[in-house]
């Protein structure tokens, strides 16, 4: 087969609260990771209990052409050796897609490069493309702070939502029960430390939409039934102990994995021809749930992967990776497309309800 010339792509991510850029190198589908430079705002908005918006959006601007020129400098590339950008168009917080959009715009139109707008989302969802590891179609279980979908994944641009949360993503509902337990933010890994050796069956907890057909989510009431659970034991004993918190999170996250374990089953399922199982997102890096999704996954017959966790969370790697796709493709946006704060993936799915507070859910 005939190959193509490799393009260099520059990528930039701005949606949420990770600045970062990124140069990939590739060809007919395939893509070597030249840098990645991700700049967290973790330590900007860990005193407000979630994403500020404005504070976010000006650490983007005030970031995202430092991120650019590392991410050159680390791939040993200047602007000279680039052939196209690409950038997140969307969905996310609203001032910090501007920021980016605005930057890679500039860069675009001072060197006469051709720019495509990336969906976030598509970034996450072709991210097994990017490390090879999945052929299409193949199923995306997309879990992080801000995501919660189910995505089977036909083609570059050809992605269908098989369901996802009606409320809230698990990253939010893993970071306020490490509040309620009075853990440090980010809640995940906190809260899956002290459930290893808590005792999982002390608090019964719901699982919220088993009942329901089909593979949509819910973790909102969960939450409120954690909070239920510690306020008896803080009006029966008068405060938590060690062993009352990791039995709350053990509990908790066991809930968490019995639900995202069956709604799997259910995508799977649903889903022909799929012979992989892929997850990304934060809190995809939880064991327990990758275990459980395994699991899954051997029982229905097919393959599990899961990206390294620098490609599980935002980073702009995989923006560069889904722009390198159409690029190749001579495709490109021109300069006047919009930055968009919901941008459903698979527009033919009914919209979805939740609106967390890590910006919307497409
Ligand atoms: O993908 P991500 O870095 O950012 C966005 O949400 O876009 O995901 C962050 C989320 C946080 O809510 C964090 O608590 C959760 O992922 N997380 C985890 C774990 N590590 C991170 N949740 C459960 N278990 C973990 N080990
Ligand atoms: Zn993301």
């Amino acid at each position: 087969m005939e190959r193509n010339r490799p393009l260099t792509v520059l990528g930039l991510e701005s949606s949420c609260d990770d600045t970062a850029a990124a140069v990939v190198r590739g060809a007919d589908g395939r893509a070597d990771i030249l840098s990645s430079h991700v700049w967290g705002q973790a330590d900007l908005h860990g005193a407000f209990g979630g994403v500020v918006p404005e504070i976010a959006a000006r650490a983007h601007a005030e970031r995202i052409d430092i991120c650019v020129e590392r991410a050159l400098e680390q791939a040993g590339v200047t602007l000279d050796d680039v052939d196209g950008v690409a950038v997140t168009a969307g969905p996310g917080l609203i001032g910090g897609v501007l920021a980016g959009v605005m930057c890679a715009k500039g860069i675009a139109a001072a060197r006469g490069l051709p720019i495509v707008g990336v969906n976030h989302l598509a970034g996450h969802a072709l991210t097994p493309r990017l490390t090879g590891e999945a052929d299409y179609p193949y199923l995306m279980l997309l879990i992080s702070g801000g995501h919660c979908q189910f995505l089977r994944v036909d083609g570059p641009e050809d992605f269908h939502r098989l369901g996802g949360t009606i409320d809230d993503a698990p990253g939010e509902a893993f970071d306020k029960v490490a509040r309620l337990l009075g853990l440090n933010q980010p809640g995940g890994p906190e809260v899956e430390r002290a459930a290893q050796t808590g005792d999982a069956g002390r608090f019964a907890l719901p699982r919220p939409l088993l009942d329901r057909a089909g593979c949509d989510l819910s973790f909102s009431g969960l939450k409120t039934a954690v909070l239920r659970a510690r306020d008896a034991v803080m009006a029966e004993k008068g405060g938590l102990t060690t062993t009352d918190r990791t039995d709350i999170a053990a509990s908790f996250q066991a809930a968490v994995v019995d639900v995202l374990a069956e709604k799997t089953r259910r995508a799977l399922a649903a889903s022909a021809r799929v012979g992989t199982l892929a997850v990304a997102g934060g809190v995809a890096a939880n064991g327990a749930i990758r275990a459980a999704l395994q699991l899954v996954a051997d029982d229905a017959g097919v393959a599990f992967t899961a990206p390294p966790l620098s490609l599980c969370t935002d980073n702009a790697a995989m923006i560069a990776y889904a722009g390198l796709l159409r690029l190749e493709r001579g495709e490109s946006d021109g300069l006047a497309f919009p930055a968009r704060p919901r941008w459903p993936l698979d527009t033919q799915a009914p919209a979805m309800l939740g609106a967390g507070k890590k910006g919307a859910k497409a």
